[in-house]
């Protein structure tokens, strides 16, 4: 078992399959600093009903509360690379046109026409100007007006108050945000402990290289909750228990009243806990390098003949693999950076994975005035090599509700693992909204369900407005 920390257990392992705290201990390599580091926050345990997954009352409140004040992730910079270039992010029924107005320079300009309210940007497009399908209207890049058809019919509209409304937008490690709110704190601020954990080549010196857009029939927080812990595993993903450590999974919470990151740190090269005395560290090495060399198919393997040094040899395949095939530097990695899946998530729905292991990356946004659908983004983002070119951003497939994954070939190995995910969470949501008792409320695990918790907790306060 684990130690207790406000009196909550920390996970389970066995003799093969030893806590992270262990295995960081155990690394071959100096731990980096983002490693060394453990959240201290333990979330109050408050109800949760499930009216707040299905009510579209409380689905306004949090347009009110969290999507109209709060920092969030629209996307990645490389998305629209030349200037002009331009995307919509949707976010409920809000839409921002996010536009490269200079090298530079970002703007989230307000996706509706000053005339007569029509949509102007949907998906990607790219144009020097920003001008209405409709009749015309027209903006320069910076929001500014540039030309009105006819403009002598209009002598009531000024070019000063013609401006297309902007929200705040901010930039760090490759990502955009914005902020509808004026009034909200530096982006810095809500990034919290993110800037001290993540370097440039854990963000911004990396590319998208394949990546999905996908309609979820789930509320945007039951879709995230999903992915907020490894408790699921044993039942969900049990093809992965050989050599995934969900149950000695590390959830780590930093919250200072202002902005929550949470983390998970699932260990992979060590089998789950729930395999008891059947699960093998020898084994687990073995499946976790055929699964890291999936993508590289004909690609000699080391032979992995201990247990005690499995994990190890691993990351050092790993290293040298990498190393090669993206020129970059991989010798001082711990073996945990190259190996395990360490995902942190910034409220509401920024989802950045750190190190080599799975460095993916996720976006949630609600779809639509529905609350029982969402968008969920997933990037593979891979190093860029330092000797450039910066290699172009793929650009993310589009899937619809009913569309799985593994009709995507470029999605590899990491589409069964996400339908897997997927075919849980409609059925969540009939069952959130079938209980004919009102006071219905989800029972959470204390340690390996407090991201769940903590991210409630951040939420009522939001919505408390503080
Ligand atoms: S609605 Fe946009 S120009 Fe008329
Ligand atoms: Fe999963």
């Amino acid at each position: 078992m684990g130690f207790d920390r406000a009196g909550i257990t920390q996970g389970f392992a066995t003799a093969e399959s030893p806590l992270v705290a262990d295995l960081l201990q155990a690394d071959s390599r100096p731990l980096e600093p983002a490693l060394r580091e453990n959240g201290d926050f333990v979330p109050p345990e408050t109800t949760i009903p499930f009216g707040r997954y299905v009510d579209a009352g409380f689905a306004q409140l949090e347009m009110e509360h969290v999507w109209k004040k709060c920092w969030q992730v629209a996307g990645r910079e490389e998305d629209i690379p030349e200037i002009g270039d331009r995307k919509s992010y949707d976010v409920g029924d809000l839409s921002y046109l996010i536009v490269r107005s200079g090298p530079r320079e970002f703007r989230a300009l307000q996706n509706a026409c000053m005339h007569r309210g029509t949509r102007l940007c949907t998906g990607m497009s790219a144009a020097k100007s920003i001008k209405c399908p409709f009749h015309g209207w027209e903006w320069n890049l910076d929001g500014s007006l540039k030309n009105i058809p006819s403009r002598w019919d209009f002598p009531h509209v000024s070019d000063a108050a013609f401006h297309l409304p902007e929200a705040r937008i901010g930039n760090w490690g490759g990502f955009l945000f914005i902020n509808p709110d004026p009034d909200a704190g530096p982006l810095a601020e809500a990034l919290g402990i993110l800037t001290r954990h993540f370097g440039p080549r854990e963000a911004e010196d990396r590319f998208t290289a394949v990546g999905f857009r996908k309609k979820l029939r789930a509320n945007w927080k039951q879709a995230q909750e999903a992915f907020l812990e490894a408790y699921h595993v044993i039942e969900t993903h049990p093809n992965i228990l050989t050599y995934n450590g969900d149950t000695t999974t590390r959830y780590d919470i930093w919250d200072d009243g202002k902005t929550q990151v949470s983390r998970l740190i699932t260990p992979a090269a060590v089998p789950s806990g729930h395999l008891g005395d059947g699960g093998s560290r020898l084994q687990a090495a073995r499946d976790a390098l055929q699964t890291f060399a999936m993508p590289f198919p004909g690609v000699t393997l080391p032979e992995i003949t201990s247990g005690t040094t499995g994990r190890a040899e691993v990351a050092e395949w790993r290293r040298q693999m990498m190393g090669q095939a993206f020129g970059v530097d991989f010798s001082h990695c711990s073996d945990s950076y190259m190996l395990d899946a360490t995902q942190y998530f910034m409220f509401p729905n920024f989802w950045p994975w750190f190190g080599e292991g799975l460095p993916l990356t996720y976006q949630f946004t609600p779809y639509g005035s529905d609350p029982n659908e969402c968008v969920m983004e997933v990037r593979l983002t891979l190093p860029v090599p330092p000797s450039g070119p910066r290699p172009p951003a793929a650009e993310l497939i589009d899937l619809d509700f009913d569309t799985p994954c593994s009709s995507v070939p470029a999605l590899g190995i990491m589409a069964s693992v996400f339908d897997q995910d997927f075919s849980n969470l409609p059925q969540v949501q009939i069952g959130l909204r079938s209980t004919r008792d009102g006071s219905a409320t989800v029972t959470l695990g204390r340690y390996q369900e407090s991201r769940i918790q903590a991210f409630h907790d951040m939420l009522d306060r939001k919505i408390a407005g503080n």
